[in-house]
């Protein structure tokens, strides 16, 4: 076994891990290729993380796959990447069921391909049942666009006399997202030396502890999902509370 995985306390692992998958332009820029060549050797990083986040007993793991900005990219890539994201959930389906991988997504679904709608619901529909971990993908998802979706639809409640102003607070808006099914997040990790949330997870990462490492995202493997977790286990989540009240568990 791994030393990294041996020194992680499994009784204090993040439930909740976010991960801004970044740096396959210039990973694959660096050995002379095109950006899309990067993104294809994204997916052994994609796996590695997720079994490593599941060798933890993590039960979340959410991966920004493509931003409400990112369809301003060049046409090509847009395409190849919604091409990668249908091959490869097909592909997975038998390595999600044998691991018990639960497939999710969050964003503007609408604005995908009718292809990569059909290949994402019939993925999500055949493994629902599976529990060791929660894969959500974020596809056309932006933190601001979710929570303008949120107040709109509250609004609509109110207008309609189905929910009182007063009774608004974090569990309302929170079933209103699309993360609706998901708990906060408690680590997020960005990749590529960025230090940055890009609009990922807005309300969700309020008091998620963050983690930067210059590593590019298809060079991520196990080991360095430990280092972030071990990162993570050593700081002390206040909440807003004194290191005495958290030390005397008030
Ligand atoms: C960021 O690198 C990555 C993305 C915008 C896309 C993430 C997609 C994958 C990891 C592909 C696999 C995912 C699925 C769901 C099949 P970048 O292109 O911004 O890199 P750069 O900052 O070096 O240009």
């Amino acid at each position: 076994m791994s030393k990294l995985l041996q020194s992680i306390n499994l009784q204090n692992t993040p439930n909740h891990i976010a991960i801004i998958m970044d740096g396959n332009g210039r990973w694959a820029k660096g050995k002379g290729m095109q950006r899309v060549f990067g993104h294809k050797n994204a997916l052994t990083a994609v796996r590695e993380a997720v079994a490593g986040a599941s060798d933890v007993g993590t039960k979340y793991i959410t991966l920004y796959a493509f931003s409400t900005e990112n369809w301003n990219r060049p046409k090509l890539e847009v395409d190849a990447l919604m091409s990668l994201l249908v091959n490869s959930l097909k592909k997975e389906l038998p390595e999600f069921q044998k691991n018990g991988i639960k497939i999710n997504s969050i964003g503007n679904i609408e604005r995908l391909p009718q292809k990569a709608r059909k290949v994402l619901a019939e993925v999500i529909d055949a493994t629902q049942n599976n529990s060791t971990i929660t894969l959500t993908f974020a596809l056309s998802y932006g933190g601001r666009e979710e929570i303008v979706n949120a107040i709109k639809n509250i609004s609509k409640k109110v207008v309609n006399n189905e929910l009182d102003i007063e009774k608004i607070d974090d569990k309302i808006i929170n079933s209103h997202l699309y993360t609706f099914n998901l708990p906060d997040v408690d680590l997020m990790i960005r990749t590529s030396g960025e230090q940055r949330i890009s609009n990922f997870l807005l309300w969700q990462m309020a008091y998620a502890e963050l983690y930067f490492t210059e590593v590019l995202w298809p060079d991520f493997r196990k080991e360095h999902l430990y280092s972030a977790i071990l990162d993570y286990q050593n700081r002390e989540r206040r909440f807003g509370k004194t290191s005495e009240q958290i030390e005397s568990n008030e």
